[in-house]
């Protein structure tokens, strides 16, 4: 089949078994998200808000859009708005990985970077007063504001959340790592839907204060936040695992060694969720349980995959609890 542009590419990604010796009594697939076009599950999101805004008139081809990311949203969102032919400005912070400032300058955007820490010791209020300013002073904006916009949510709920239930003939458990809750808002509800016994199973870090957990400094990107999302009270979530970051950088490892898989952290962190979770559980039938893969490793490569970083970070942990 012969696609008009790359974009169109986004979806019907595929869902493979993954095979794993300590969890051999349950049937485990992955939804490789990252064979989206710019790499990650956060594709679906960009283009379905964007079309949506100009079908619903919310924005003509003047709007300049603004969101705050750091990450794989920031790179769909400028890829989008480069197809389309929308200014983009993309408010981040000091921390973002090199490689994630790099394409969303190269796809175009205005990049603004926040360098004054907040009062919470991070750069997110900050990013979310610039975001605020932005607006205040561009009569034509529009605020993507994935932790709060329905439409993120209604993303997944129509296009992720419909492949999972069509790529299987029954499912009982779904994993999801969260950070904005958009992902597990729109799967959760889908899923519920055709599928009302599966348990959605919830993802977080610790240091996230997603689900009620103590705040402090987190080195994976693309899960946990410093704030609760406001999106989250539409999921429908029975159950939630936090995991550390040197299990996930251990299972990270896994996932290359056992499946061939070079995953990015929170897919690390959501194997290793399942891992934890069904390591002493028994059943009288083989579950099928379905993980979200959210992105790639390449993007990771200075950190979870540099061994010199994950062995330092691994040590330190060793000598906080020590
Ligand atoms: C790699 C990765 N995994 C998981 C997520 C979580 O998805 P959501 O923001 O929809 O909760 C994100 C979000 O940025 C991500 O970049």
């Amino acid at each position: 089949m012969i696609y008009d542009h790359i974009l169109q590419l986004s979806g019907n990604t595929p869902l493979i078994l993954l095979h794993s010796k300590d969890i051999e009594h349950i049937d485990l697939y992955a939804k490789l998200e990252f064979y989206n076009p710019t790499g990650s599950v956060k594709d679906r999101a960009a283009s379905y808000i964007i079309s949506k805004v100009i079908n619903t008139g919310e924005i003509n081809q003047d709007t300049m859009i603004v969101e705050s990311s750091s990450g794989n949203f920031g790179i769909a969102l400028a890829a989008i708005c480069k197809r389309k032919g929308l200014k983009f400005t993309c408010v981040i912070d000091p921390n973002i990985n090199e490689i994630n400032e790099v394409l969303i300058r190269k796809l175009g955007a205005e990049v603004v970077k926040v360098t004054e820490v907040d009062e919470n010791g991070g750069y997110l209020l900050n990013r979310i007063k610039k975001v605020k300013e932005l607006l205040a002073n561009t009569p034509n904006s529009y605020w993507v504001n994935q932790y709060g916009n329905p439409y993120n949510s209604d993303a997944y709920y129509h296009l992720l959340g419909g492949e999972i239930c069509d790529g299987l003939d029954d499912i009982d458990y779904v994993f999801l790592g969260v950070s904005s809750g958009g992902t597990i808002s729109g799967v959760s509800r889908r899923i519920k839907e055709k599928f009302p016994h599966a348990k959605i199973i919830a993802v977080d870090i610790y240091g996230s204060v997603i689900f009620g957990g103590k705040p402090h400094k987190r080195y994976i990107p693309g899960i946990g936040s410093s704030m609760v999302p406001s999106i989250l009270s539409e999921a429908m979530i029975d159950d939630v695992v936090i995991v550390d970051e040197e299990s996930v950088i251990q299972a990270c490892y896994e996932l290359l060694d056992e499946n061939i898989i070079f995953a990015g952290g929170s897919s690390g962190s959501v194997y290793c969720a399942v891992k934890k979770y069904f390591h002493d559980k028994k059943f009288s039938r083989r579950p099928k349980v379905v993980s979200v893969f959210a992105d790639r490793g390449e993007r990771y490569s200075n950190t979870i995959y540099n061994d010199c970083w994950a062995t330092e970070f691994i040590n330190k942990s060793h000598s906080l609890v020590n």
